[in-house]
């Protein structure tokens, strides 16, 4: 139950990963109650638990006062009971999906939270590359079905994709981009072509920089330092997939270059396919192309 009468609606994240946590934040500072679920066994609960940390750290640094992140705390829900099972959830708002960028996970999702949910909630992929209208699939009103594309750290880059499927109904959408405002987020209109409008236009900045190191090749903190110096970007492209994790970021690039009929520009590399395979997938594992601590800080900045 909500914590006041004036709340707004209850939402759901499911997935509570990276991004589901940052999502589930954001939504908890707009005041929702939020219901985190995820099919792995304790990690909706560990997500909450972290985050409860981070709302310490951000009372720490005055941004909070103790009752707000008390009360943004208790807006998050470890739920359903039994873990990942989307049918135990109850009527939400809003339901954001931020699981495994795969599409046959997703559809699965859809088709349970259309078949629990009722016909006026918005249900929302935070998918990076994959196409609405084919996660909507089984979806028998698919117009309900959007993408809400954030970026990571969720509960900081302001940017959200709003992403139309073919079917997305248009007054969905534009509840949904109220709703971003309303988060304090900047939403975006695009159409739902591989990779929307940010991972298109950055697949080739990613990899062309890929491309360039290796024996006899560039250095990454030579190359992520040339283009934060001279190009103006906050991070350069290997501190960036670091952040993302170099396993979803291939799996994006891999779903672009499939959707483009595998366009050159977009293949994915070897050099980050070894990371994957490595399981050195960046800041979450503490090791990707940099060493990072516990908290995810650099370890060689
Ligand atoms: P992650 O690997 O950190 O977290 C994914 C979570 O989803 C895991 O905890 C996993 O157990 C859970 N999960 C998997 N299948 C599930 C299911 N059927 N039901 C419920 N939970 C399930 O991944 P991350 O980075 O949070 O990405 C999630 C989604 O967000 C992906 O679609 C990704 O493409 C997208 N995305 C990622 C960004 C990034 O920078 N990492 C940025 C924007 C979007």
């Amino acid at each position: 139950m909500s914590t006041h009468t004036n709340d707004p609606a209850p939402v759901a994240v499911i997935g509570a990963g990276s991004m589901g946590s940052g999502i589930a934040q954001v939504a908890a500072q707009a005041g929702h109650e939020v219901h985190l679920v995820d099919v792995r066994e304790g990690a909706a609960a560990a997500a909450v638990e972290k985050l409860q940390a981070t709302l310490a750290r951000l009372v720490s640094k005055g941004k909070f006062t103790a009752e707000d992140a008390t009360a943004i705390g208790q807006r998050l829900v470890v739920g359903p009971a039994a873990e990942g099972d989307l049918a135990a959830l109850p009527p939400m708002s809003l339901v954001v999906e931020a699981a495994v960028e795969r599409l046959d996970v997703k559809q699965q999702i859809f088709a349970t939270l259309a078949e629990h949910q009722p016909a006026e909630t918005i249900l929302a992929t935070n998918t990076s590359s994959l196409d609405i209208t084919q996660i909507a699939a089984d979806v028998p009103h698919p117009g309900r079905v959007v993408g809400l594309h954030f970026f990571n750290p969720a509960a900081i880059m302001r940017l959200v994709e709003v992403v139309r499927g073919e079917a997305s109904d248009p007054l969905v959408l534009e509840r949904a981009a109220e709703l971003m405002r309303t988060w304090g987020k900047t939403p975006v209109h695009c159409t739902s072509t591989p990779g929307f409008i940010v991972n298109r236009v950055a697949r080739p900045f990613y990899g062309e920089a890929q491309r360039m190191v290796g024996p006899g090749g560039h250095a990454p903190a030579d190359l992520d330092r040339a283009l934060t110096e001279y190009a103006g970007f906050t991070m350069g492209p290997f501190r960036l997939t670091d952040l993302i994790g170099q396993d979803v970021n291939y799996a994006v690039g891999e779903s672009v270059w499939e959707q483009t009929d595998r366009d050159p520009r977009y293949e994915p590399t070897a050099f980050q396919k070894a990371l994957v395979d490595a399981g050195t997938l960046g800041r979450k594992t503490g090791r990707g192309v940099y060493t990072y601590d516990a908290d995810g800080r650099p370890q060689d900045a």
